[in-house]
C-alpha cells in the first residue's frame, strides 16, 4: 500500500534561479547505511536516466553503529562517485559515530569531496560553485570567492540562522525524515523542531536571496515505519 510504501523513492524536480549555465544536483540525505530502505542501485540508475550532474550528501551517509567497512556505504559511495562528483557533509550519526575521526577519509577514500568544515570552489557545467559544509558542532564555515554559494547543512532547523549569517544563494538539508508520517502535507514530527516541524520537505524560500531544499531522506530512523512518507531525492536543476 502506497501509504505505508517505504521503499519506492520519490524524485522531486525543482528548477532554480536565472542563467544560462545549468547544473543538476541531487540532494542524497539520511542514507543511514545499512538501514536504507530503498534500493540503491535502483537510484543510481536513476541518477544516470535524470542526466544529473552532481550529488550532494548533506549528513547522515551512515548510522552512528555502522561498521564503515560492512555498511554497504563504501559500494554505493564508490559507485555514484564513478557517474559524477560528489560533495559530502556530516551529520548527527557521522559525529556521534564509533569512528568518528575516520568518517573524512573514509569518504574521500571512496571518491568524495568531505566539504565539512570547509568552503570548496568548483566549476560544474561551465558554472562556479562554492560548495560549503555544516558541521555539528563548529558552525559554518565562511564563503570565500566567486560562485554560487551552497550550503550543504544536514539541520534544516539552523537554515534561518545560517542565511542571516552566510548568505548562501542555496542550502541543502535533510534530518527531518518528512516528520515521519505526513498527514494533508504535513509532517507530524521531526528530531530538533518536535511536533508539526517546519521543515521537512522541499522547497523553502527562507530569506530574500536564500532557497532552502530539504529531502525527507532515504533511509530508516528509529521509528520502524513511515506513513505517507516515501523516500524523497529532490533533484534541483540550478540556472547560473
Ligand atoms: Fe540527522
Amino acid at each position: 500500500m502506497r501509504l505505508f510504501e517505504n521503499k519506492r523513492v520519490e524524485y522531486e524536480e525543482f528548477s532554480l534561479g536565472r542563467g544560462q549555465c545549468s547544473v543538476r544536483a541531487a540532494l542524497l540525505c539520511d542514507l543511514h547505511f545499512p538501514r536504507q530502505c530503498a534500493d540503491v542501485s535502483a537510484i543510481l540508475k536513476e541518477m544516470e536516466c535524470r542526466d544529473v550532474d552532481v550529488a550532494f550528501i548533506a549528513g547522515d551517509l551512515v548510522w552512528r553503529r555502522a561498521d564503515l567497512g560492512s555498511c554497504g556505504a563504501r559500494e554505493f559511495l564508490g559507485e555514484l562517485c564513478s557517474l559524477m562528483p560528489v560533495f559530502f557533509s556530516e551529520g548527527n550519526h557521522e559525529a556521534r559515530h564509533k569512528d568518528a575521526d575516520k568518517i573524512s577519509d573514509f569518504v574521500r577514500s571512496c571518491g568524495a569531496h568531505d566539504v565539512t568544515g570547509v568552503c570548496v570552489p568548483v566549476r560544474i557545467g561551465g558554472a562556479d560553485l562554492l560548495i560549503a559544509g555544516d558541521t555539528e558542532k563548529r558552525g559554518s564555515p565562511r564563503f570565500k570567492g566567486a560562485g554560487v554559494k551552497i550550503l550543504l547543512a544536514h539541520h534544516p532547523e539552523r537554515a534561518v540562522s545560517h542565511a542571516k549569517i552566510l548568505c548562501p544563494d542555496y542550502i541543502f538539508s535533510g534530518h527531518a525524515h518528512g516528520g515521519q508520517f505526513r498527514i494533508f502535507g504535513r509532517g507530524v514530527y521531526a528530531p530538533d523542531q518536535g511536533l508539526f516541524p517546519k521543515y521537512t520537505s522541499g522547497l523553502y524560500p527562507i530569506a530574500e536571496g536564500t532557497d532552502l531544499i530539504v529531502s525527507r531522506g532515504i533511509g530508516r530512523s528509529r521509528f520502524p515505519f513511515r506513513f505517507n512518507d516515501p523516500p524523497h531525492i529532490p533533484i534541483v536543476t540550478v540556472l547560473v
